[in-house]
């Protein structure tokens, strides 16, 4: 199921036919996207409101992909790049996971995850940050 979102995803972010909003977000883009949906997702759980926990955790986990800059980041990281995605991966799990517990009303199982999730943001940060930040911006 998650392997066709990230189909229908790659074809409305390639397909130049599909309107104007076509252009891939940068990477930057998209961390700025999941530090805001990470903020409602904290307001969901500080106000128990597993509606917006759902949604907000839904928004980390099929964030949109950086595809303009992916192939430059994939190329320089070689052999390191499955450690990379691997970050990702982990993240979008705990993330999903994290909206079926939401619906369970499961707050301790959604801080489990959390945390989870949130030692893999800092992981890829602290790993490839800096690297990836000067390959892109300069
Ligand atoms: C697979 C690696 C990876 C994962 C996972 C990851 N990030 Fe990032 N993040 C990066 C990289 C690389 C940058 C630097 C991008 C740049 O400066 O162009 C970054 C930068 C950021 C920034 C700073 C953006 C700016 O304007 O300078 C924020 C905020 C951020 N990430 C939030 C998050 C959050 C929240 C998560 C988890 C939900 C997350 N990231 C998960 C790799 C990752």
């Amino acid at each position: 199921m998650p392997s066709v979102i990230i189909l229908l995803m790659s074809i409305v972010f390639t397909n130049p036919l599909l309107g104007s909003e076509t252009e891939p977000p940068t990477l930057r883009e998209v961390m700025r996207g999941l530090e805001k949906s990470l903020k409602k997702l904290d307001h969901g759980i500080f106000f128990e409101d597993f509606k917006l926990i759902k949604k907000s955790a839904m928004e980390i986990a099929i964030h949109p992909k950086p595809l303009g800059e992916l192939p430059k980041i994939l190329k320089k990281l070689g052999k390191r790049a499955p450690s990379f995605k691997g970050f990702d991966l982990k993240v979008h799990n705990a993330a999903k996971e994290m909206a079926e517990l939401a619906s369970k009303k499961d707050m301790f199982g959604i801080l489990n995850k959390h945390s989870i999730m949130l030692k893999n943001c800092v992981g890829c940060h602290l790993q490839y940050r800096i690297e990836i930040a000067s390959l892109l911006n300069n």
